[in-house]
């Protein structure tokens, strides 16, 4: 197989890389950051198109009210010193999640950085912020019900497909990849939609350890795998 187009990562780990250290949770989350950004460019590096990262989810709320300031602090800190480069380097950024919860501040920087970088054609990244799959599919049917509500469809013509387009990821591909780090063994309400047929990967380290080689090392174990999609693999069609 290929290259993934299409690849997502869970960055977890954060806090324990910090314990680990004797340091503040927010220390795991600044070095985080910086795993973000040579990631950025190593994926670009390694010819992937769309790199998805989890950054913030709509479970993440229930911690400590100085944790989530923190969180919401370094991405306002990322969009206003990252945004130039990554728009220099031919980046274009979506945002998924739901953004009527954040604070305006927040909501203006995520909307400029997409305006800014619409036009751009070398990777795209998605970050998913205040991002729950459960919520996201919830909020789909939402928009669903009223369109049938007000005559627009009939309940018969919902599909997967016409679904797919009321997700906040309406125009993504589905990730072919999906990485986990820190050694968790779950998706944490990550993508369950479009991770339906996904490649899974967990890697052990923490987050703000993931360098390039970890990156390199998760393609060379996709290139090994067979996609099926519930077909059969290309030499048993033929017998
Ligand atoms: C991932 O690291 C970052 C976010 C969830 C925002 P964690 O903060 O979850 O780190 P651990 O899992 O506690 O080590
Ligand atoms: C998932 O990690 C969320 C992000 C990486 C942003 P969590 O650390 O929140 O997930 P759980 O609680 O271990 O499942
Ligand atoms: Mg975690």
């Amino acid at each position: 197989m290929t290259t993934p187009a299409h690849v997502a990562i869970i960055m977890d780990g954060n806090g324990r890389w910090a314990k680990a250290r004797g340091l503040p949770r927010v220390a795991g989350h600044k070095a985080g950051v910086e795993a973000l950004r040579h990631t950025v460019r190593a994926a670009a590096e390694l010819g992937i198109s769309w790199l998805t990262v989890y950054a913030f989810s709509s479970e993440n709320w229930s911690r400590p009210k100085s944790e989530v300031a923190d969180l919401m602090g370094l991405l306002r800190i990322f969009i206003r010193r990252d945004l130039a480069d990554l728009h220099k380097s031919g980046v274009r950024v979506r945002i998924i999640g739901d953004r009527t919860s954040l604070q305006p501040d927040i909501r203006g920087l995520l909307e400029e950085a997409e305006v800014l970088t619409a036009g751009n054609t070398s990777l795209t990244l998605v970050i998913a912020f205040n991002y729950g799959g459960r919520d996201e599919i919830a909020r789909a049917a939402q928009q669903l019900a009223e369109a049938v509500k007000r005559g627009e469809i009939a309940s018969e013509d919902i599909t997967p497909e016409l679904f797919a387009e009321h997700l906040d990821t309406a125009g993504i591909p589905d990730p072919d990849l999906v990485i986990r780090t820190s050694g968790e063994i779950r998706l944490s309400n990550f993508l369950p939609w479009q991770s339906a047929y996904s490649e899974l990967i967990f890697q052990p380290c923490y987050w703000p350890d993931f360098t390039r080689e970890h990156l390199a090392e998760a393609l060379r174990e996709y290139t090994g795998r067979e996609r099926r999609f519930g077909g059969l693999a290309a030499c048993d069609v033929a017998l």
